[in-house]
């Protein structure tokens, strides 16, 4: 019996050690660590789905990110102490505001406040797309069997480990209706997936850059997933929407794609700072286009080869029964999963369905350290045994 009892224990023990040997994870405050989980739950090619919150605009910014921000607060911290360890970061944070329209740094100071991280940490993981860069993504629109249009994408993006534990998929709404659902990066105010039921819905996908977006944020260029989240707030239509999206400057080129009820309202806009390099409408004969990080006048570089990959897939479907699980298939498959792909997502704004599937599981955090003293309760448990025994 005793035997028995001590394997127990000596598992047990190394049970504990590996946990506190795989700890990766961990929240500071100044240069102490507060609490530690560990990554290795943290795993691709595992999809689930993503928690789900609802937001009451009818709030004031800080009492409508109150809960979310505070469940999300240790990732958000862990996030962001990451990116200001960084001294080109916190030498280039002294710019601050860059982008400075009362309504976004109101709502950027409400969540720095419930956060407690700097208010040019908020600032900077809201103009990421502008600053930071390094933006993957493929986007599909496509006409269903039924008529309406699905909208699937990737996203792709560095820093996947630390943005992963930050996604929710927010239902915004304004006297108790919905407005609309985005896949949010907590502790920003920005939008890269989104849609509005029976009205549209709208991703980005990285357009090469040329390092001057900072002076054009300065300028008061709009931050392009700001445009997003703003778009997704006051239009109803896909008319609007696209007119919105045709017709805003803003602060780096990107590919803006949006797809609308039915018909052949889908379109991928190439975007410049200051109007439309090349705007690509379904039509009768198109009834589906793939967009990836590359003009569509060139070919992906081999290097980079998706686009090509994704149309010849996509164009082995039956136009006349395929189903929105087909795209999540190519999405979720190489060569447009990537290492880097955080999540999939799958919209049909006619309905208003989202689905958002992340690939790098977190660990909650709390759990993963309540864990831990589950297994110590456990030792000492039978450590009262062996004292009976
Ligand atoms: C975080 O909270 C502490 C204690 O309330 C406060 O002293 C500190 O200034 C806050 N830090 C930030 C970055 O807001
Ligand atoms: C982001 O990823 C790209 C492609 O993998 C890489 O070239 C780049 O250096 C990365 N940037 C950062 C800031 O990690
Ligand atoms: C569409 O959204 C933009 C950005 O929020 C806004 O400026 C514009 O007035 C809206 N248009 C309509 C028709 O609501
Ligand atoms: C929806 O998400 C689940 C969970 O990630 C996934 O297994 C499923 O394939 C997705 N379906 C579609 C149509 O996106």
């Amino acid at each position: 019996m005793k035997k028995i009892v001590s394997a127990n224990l000596f598992i047990a023990f190394t049970f504990i050690f590996a946990q506190a040997q795989q700890t990766s994870y961990c929240v500071y405050q100044g240069n102490q660590v507060k609490e530690c989980a560990s990554y290795d739950s943290l795993q691709q090619n595992s999809g689930v789905n993503i928690p789900k919150y609802i937001v009451n605009m009818d709030l004031s910014y800080k009492e409508r990110w109150r809960e979310i921000i505070t469940n999300y607060k240790s990732p958000i911290q862990v996030f962001i102490n990451y990116l200001e360890s960084s001294d080109a970061v916190r030498k280039f944070e002294q710019a601050f505001p860059l982008y400075s329209d009362p309504n976004f740094l109101s709502e950027l100071q409400a969540i720095s406040d419930l956060a407690n991280v700097t208010f040019s940490g908020i600032q900077l993981v809201s103009q990421m797309y502008e600053i930071l860069g390094a933006v993957g993504c493929t986007s599909i629109l496509a006409r269903s069997p039924d008529g309406s249009i699905v909208h699937g994408r990737n996203l792709d993006y560095n820093y996947s480990q630390l943005i992963s534990p930050l996604l929710a998929n927010i239902e915004f709404q304004r006297n108790g209706k919905t407005v609309f659902f985005a896949d949010m990066i907590i502790g920003t105010a920005i939008v890269v997936t989104g849609v509005v039921p029976n009205g549209f819905s709208i991703t980005i996908n990285q357009r090469d850059s040329d390092q001057q977006s900072i002076n054009y944020l300065m300028q008061q260029y709009i931050p392009a997933c700001y445009l997003i989240y703003q778009v997704l707030q006051t239009n109803t239509t896909y008319q609007d929407a696209l007119n919105t999206l045709l017709n805003t400057k803003i602060a780096m080129p990107a590919y803006l794609n949006i797809a609308g009820v039915s018909g052949n309202q889908a379109s991928v806009i190439e975007r410049d700072r200051e109007g439309v390099n090349l705007q690509t409408t379904l039509s009768g004969s198109t009834w589906f286009i793939c967009q990836t990080n590359y003009d569509r006048s060139q070919i992906d570089p081999q290097s980079d080869y998706r686009r090509v990959p994704c149309e010849q897939k996509f164009g082995l479907l039956n136009q006349n029964s395929w189903k929105p699980q087909d795209m999540f298939n190519i999405l979720s498959q190489s060569p447009n999963y990537v290492s880097s792909t955080i999540t999939t997502d799958i919209m049909i704004p006619k309905t208003g369905y989202i689905n958002s599937t992340r690939w790098f599981n977190p660990p909650p955090i709390k759990q993963q350290v309540q864990k831990l003293y589950k297994q110590i309760l456990i030792v000492a448990i039978e450590l009262i045994f062996i004292c009976f025994l």
